[in-house]
Formats: structure tokens, sequence, C-alpha cells
């Protein structure tokens, strides 16, 4: 594989709108090389996540090698966010059809293994949606750990969820994968559910949005149909916190902590438990952005935009 100074990465992605939103903000970067797309099953069911990866890939005329992974996680019954995102998972613009050459016919898992074995730096795994694919390839293809930087990414809560009282929606639909990435050993960093409400776009910045390029038109259109938060009050923004944290990781504090992942509760299942106050006397396991700064946030992202067509 050729080198280049861009920083090489994984993005495990479930689009999803916010999933949309920082996919334009790390395909266009200068700074990171994005060697593989994988989807799996969350916003939506695979077939739809997958087939609006390829219709934003052919939005902008990208050639990007995309696999499909799980389609379900890997013991529980599937559970969408058709409500948050749209019926198709990308409410609110009408696509062209997706270039299904992008679309490699081996599954998520034995891509991420080939990418990783073939790497000459370790890559960085980026995971914006549940983590089922990234579970499998840790038990299938240990061996491809060694070549894995860390994983970063948008999951999991410091208190109240967004999928139930306590549980975020990518560590909630999946707490089994969880498990088994948080307890890898592998660098992990975990930019939480709060970070993506500070991470908030408020109407002046989405009228900016629309007025930068024809992806600012795309997203702003996305963003009329998108249910977490509201245009007036404030759209959370999750996926692009990882992205911004990629690039400008400055922008947010980070601890490092314990965190274990809740399987058995009645009502808890998929919590992160974050030790904040160390009660646990656990090593820790995970750095943990536990605050943001807004301004810098919306910067950022406005500029990250900027390089899209
Ligand atoms: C996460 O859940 C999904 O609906 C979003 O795309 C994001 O990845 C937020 O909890
Ligand atoms: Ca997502």
């Amino acid at each position: 594989m050729e080198k280049t100074n861009k920083r090489p990465i994984i993005i495990d992605t479930d689009p999803g709108i916010d999933d949309a939103m920082a996919l334009a903000a790390a395909l266009f970067s200068k700074e990171l090389d994005v060697q593989l797309l994988t989807t799996v099953a969350g916003n939506v069911s695979l077939e739809k996540v997958t087939r609006n990866l390829l219709r934003l890939l052919t939005f902008w005329d990208l050639k990007i090698p995309v696999t499909k992974g799980a389609s379900q996680p890997l013991l529980r019954a599937a559970r969408d966010a058709s409500e948050v995102h749209g019926e198709s998972g990308l409410a609110g613009f009408d696509f062209p059809d997706g270039n299904q050459e992008n679309l490699l016919p081996e599954s998520a898992v034995a891509a991420m293994r080939r990418v990783l074995i073939a790497a000459t730096e370790p890559v960085t795994i980026v995971a914006l949606a549940p983590l089922t694919n990234l579970a499998l390839l840790l038990r299938e293809y240990p061996e491809a750990k060694e070549k894995i930087a860390e994983i970063v990414m948008m999951g999991g809560a410091l208190g109240r969820g967004n999928f139930g009282a306590y549980t975020e929606f990518n560590i909630g639909v999946d707490p089994e994968a969880a498990r088994i990435v948080f307890d890898s050993g592998l660098k992990l960093t975990m930019v939480p559910l709060e970070m993506g409400s500070i991470a908030k776009i408020y109407p002046e910045e989405s009228q900016k949005m629309a007025s930068l390029n024809q992806t600012g038109r795309m997203l702003y259109s996305l963003l009329q149909h998108y249910r977490s938060g509201s245009l007036d009050s404030g759209l959370e923004m999750y996926d692009s916190t990882v992205i911004a944290y990629l690039l400008n990781p400055s922008m947010f504090t980070v601890e490092k902590l314990s965190v274990q992942i809740e399987t058995q509760g009645a009502y808890t299942a998929g919590a992160t438990i974050v030790d904040l106050a160390g009660f646990y006397q656990e090593p820790a396991n995970c750095q943990v952005c536990v605050n943001l700064d807004s301004t810098k946030f919306s910067t950022w992202l406005l500029a990250a935009l900027a390089n899209c067509p």
C-alpha cells in the first residue's frame, strides 16, 4: 500500500444522518486516509445503511471500498433508530442510486483483517455505530489486534442515555459486543453522548452550512428531518465529535478512566459504568471525553465541511 503522511483509518458506520455529517468531515480531510468503510446494522437495517453509504459515496463521486458487516447484534434482536433518522436512515434528501462498484463481496470483518494485516503502520478504527463488527474482528482474528493503533468510538454515556435511562444507542444495541471491545486491552477512546449534546448545531450554523457547497445543502436537508434535539433549540451531533477528536483533540477534556459495560441489568444492559470518582479501584481501560469547547467544535465543523464539494 502506498505510504502517505495521512493517518490511516477504517470507519465502521450505520448512516444515519449524523454519520453522514461525520463522513463528510472525514472523507475530505487532508489529514485522514480512509482505507475502508464497513457497515453494521444500527440506525436502520444493514441493507439500508449499506445502501445509504453507497449513495453518499456516489453523491461525492468517491471510490472507497465498502464492505457489509453484521446484520444483527451478537446475542440480541436488532433495534433501530428510524424515529431519529427516518425510515430510510437518511430522510430528507433524494440521493442518486449508489455505485455498486464500491461494494466488495468480502465481509466487513474479513476486509478489516486484510487491511490491518497489510498495513505498514498501525491503523485507527473509528466506530460510529454498534460495536458488533469490531467484537467479531477481535474474536475471529486476534492476530489483527497488533495492527490496531486505537479504537475511537462514539458511544456510551457518562450519565443518562438516549436508548434506555442509562444506555446510549451504540452500546445499548449490542452490549456483549461492547464488552468484548472494552475488555480487549486495546487503546480505546470513548466520545460519549454528552459530547454530542454539547456539539449542537443551531439554526445560525445550519444556515451557514447550507451556503457552503452542495454537501452543506445536502446535510442541511437531512437536518430538517433529524430528530435528536430540535432545529430551534439545537440538533445534537454525535458522530462528528469523533472526527473532531481525531483531528483536534485539544478541544476536548479527556480523562483516563475505568469503563465497564453492564450486560446483565434488567434495565441497565448496555450502560457504560464510567468510574469518574474511582469507586471500584479498577485500572483505567479507556480515555473518556468529559467536556468539549462548543465554539471550537462548531468552528471546526464548518471549516471541515467547507473542504467538501
Ligand atoms: C448514536 O446513535 C446513532 O443513532 C447515531 O448515529 C450515533 O452514532 C448516538 O447515540
Ligand atoms: Ca452512527
